[in-house]
């Protein structure tokens, strides 16, 4: 993709006014402020309508930028050199001299922390000298936007300026593991434990669902479409549509497929885009076919089972 420079220092501009811009990432697109400024992580919380105890992923574009505000250890080293830019988010102890804002951590002592690989963020976060809090672009416990016309969507005229990157590749959040002490998966995403596992070689504990939230990405209701929906279903019922990992030779106007062949990247990329689109089109509820549970399929079936709670 050709990186529209104008388009970039815009955003730039915008930012260091303390002002909130969408940006494109390869995970999802985010709502992005200086994570230095009390003023512009204020704005974010309020443009979602996000509840305050509910920490922000920083965005750095390298480690010159990240030492200043977080402590690094060996397994950090490990899977940054293999995996950065990418879609992991690392949760490491803040550094008490550190700028970030109280806002981003909820006055916590850690911080997570990522390397988006989009270079239209990365050419944005180079040109400024602070790094980017951003969660994802989408209204609290709703379903994330891949896309400029999805934020658009969402937030319409509240929001001052989207950076177009075109649509996400991978269309799921990050995978966030907490490298504090033994490391800790507590959110799957767009990279699957099982590469985590052979650079580490090691066994990691995957806790999505403890009893003290530490990453409400593992709230239970969450990435909702905002209709009812029902998981492994193998017969519909009126008025459903029915969602479905791989295309089937009969066609109707209630089947939504996510991939022609049934190949799990392909299908992350369009589940969000699928879930909204079904909203639209007025089906008072979605049932989901069986999706493979290996890969990127765990975490489609994660991200679906927490909308399931409706
Ligand atoms: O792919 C992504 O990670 C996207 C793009 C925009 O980078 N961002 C994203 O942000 O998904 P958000 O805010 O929707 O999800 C961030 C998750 C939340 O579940 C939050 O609780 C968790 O990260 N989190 C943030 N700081 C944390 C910390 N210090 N310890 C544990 N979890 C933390
Ligand atoms: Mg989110």
């Amino acid at each position: 993709m050709k990186i529209n420079l104008a388009n970039i220092k815009k955003a730039q501009k915008l930012l260091n006014k303390r002002e909130c811009v969408a940006i494109p990432t390869e995970t999802v697109y985010g709502i992005a402020g200086n994570a230095y400024s009390d003023i512009a992580c204020k704005k974010i919380f309020q443009l979602k309508k996000r509840p305050r105890y509910n920490p922000l992923i920083v965005h750095y574009y390298d480690l010159k930028t990240l030492i200043k505000d977080c402590e690094l250890n060996k397994n950090f080293f490990k899977l940054y050199r293999k995996f950065s830019p990418g879609p992991i988010t690392f949760v490491l102890n803040l550094k008490k001299k550190s700028n970030i804002s109280k806002l981003v951590t909820n006055n916590k002592n850690s911080i997570a922390v990522r390397f988006p690989k989009h270079p239209v963020i990365r050419k944005l976060l180079q040109n400024l000298d602070y790094p980017l809090a951003a969660p994802s672009a989408n209204i609290s416990s709703k379903v994330s936007a891949v896309s400029s016309a999805e934020v658009k969507e969402d937030f319409g005229k509240k929001i001052k300026f989207v950076l177009d990157g075109g649509k996400s590749n991978i269309g799921l959040e990050s995978t966030i593991i907490d490298l504090r002490k033994k490391p800790k998966i507590l959110r799957l995403g767009g990279l699957n434990i099982s590469n985590i596992k052979k650079i580490l070689k090691k066994k990691i504990k995957v806790n999505l669902n403890p009893t003290r939230i530490s990453s409400p990405g593992q709230l239970k209701l969450h990435y909702s479409p905002g209709l009812p929906i029902r998981l492994n279903v193998k017969k519909i019922k009126d008025n459903e549509a029915f969602l479905l990992i791989k295309k089937t030779k009969k066609l109707k106007k209630n089947y939504f497929f996510l991939s022609k062949k049934g190949n799990l990247q392909e299908a992350a990329k369009n589940l969000y885009s699928t879930l909204r689109k079904i909203k639209k089109k007025k089906f008072s509820s979605i049932a989901v076919a069986k999706i493979p549970d290996i890969g990127l399929g765990k975490t489609i079936n994660d991200r679906l089972k927490r909308a399931s709670k409706y």
